[in-house]
């Protein structure tokens, strides 16, 4: 069982253990992970196959294009990881199946205190293994990617950020889009005037109820122009809690 004081707890399973940690391993999150805010294993899928060639697909039943990923040896990588670093609270397969990774769900994977991301390739992963392992499928959404490994990068990138001391600013993280359903306001920086482009009067007002109100109308806005499936569960919420 994983203490609540343990670390995030990342385990990776890939056939490209050299993509790890990546991106991971700059700015914050890279800074974060060499002081122990939290902790990545990766495990070469490929090492727990068994022949002399260590095989780690075949062809599918059925025929068709490509190549699956055995049972045998996803399985057995699940295992293996389970047998070096602890079961995870969470196991997840990459896959364009899956449900779409939102922000609500990576804050549930946060407060899970560990993952485990099986990084697929070829056509896929065997049924059989996703089911015996219980992994549930998350999708990065509505396209293909070659493998599941990009997917688990940007997956734990949301995921550090919010492990309280990763960022510098832990009130950002509530300001931002999605941590309210809704999209984040327009923002604005030094020079306040650029190429004959203002910037808004109230922000220079130094009035803070204003520049609040200004902001989170321009986020009602935005959202409900751009995001109209955000906007209703966003009125949803708000009609709930008035009731409540
Ligand atoms: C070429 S894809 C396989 C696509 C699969 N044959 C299909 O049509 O659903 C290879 C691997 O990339 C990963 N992958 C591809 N697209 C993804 C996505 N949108 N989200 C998460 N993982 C993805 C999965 O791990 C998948 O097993």
């Amino acid at each position: 069982m994983t203490s609540p004081l343990a670390p995030f707890h990342a385990q990776i399973l890939t056939l490209f253990p050299e993509m790890f940690p990546g991106p991971l391993g700059a700015a914050l999150a890279g800074k974060a992970l060499e002081s122990g805010l939290w902790k990545l294993d990766v495990l070469n899928i490929r090492d727990f196959a068994t022949d002399k060639h260590r095989t780690v697909d075949d062809t599918p039943y059925g025929g068709g294009a490509g190549m699956v990923l055995r049972p045998d040896v996803v399985a057995a990588a699940v295992r293996g990881a389970a047998q070096q670093f602890g079961s995870a609270a969470r196991k997840i397969y990459l896959s364009p199946r899956g449900r779409v990774l939102d922000q609500a769900f990576v804050e549930e994977l946060v407060a899970a205190r560990s993952v485990l991301l099986l990084c697929g390739r070829y056509e896929g992963v065997d049924q059989r293994a996703l089911d015996a392992e219980g992994l549930e499928e998350v999708s990065l959404g509505d396209f293909v990617l070659a493998g599941g490994e990009v997917a688990a990068l940007a997956l734990l990138e949301a995921c550090t950020r919010l492990i309280p001391g990763v960022m510098g600013n832990e009130a950002t993280v509530d300001e931002e889009s999605f941590s309210q359903g809704l999209l984040e306001y327009p923002h604005y920086t030094r020079p306040a005037q650029w190429e004959g482009r203002e910037v808004p009067d109230v922000l220079i007002s130094g009035h803070h109820e204003k520049v609040n109100a200004w902001r989170l109308a321009q986020a009602q806005e935005l959202t409900r122009q751009r995001r109209p499936d955000l906007w209703e569960k966003a009125q949803k919420g708000t009609k709930t809690e008035k009731k409540g």
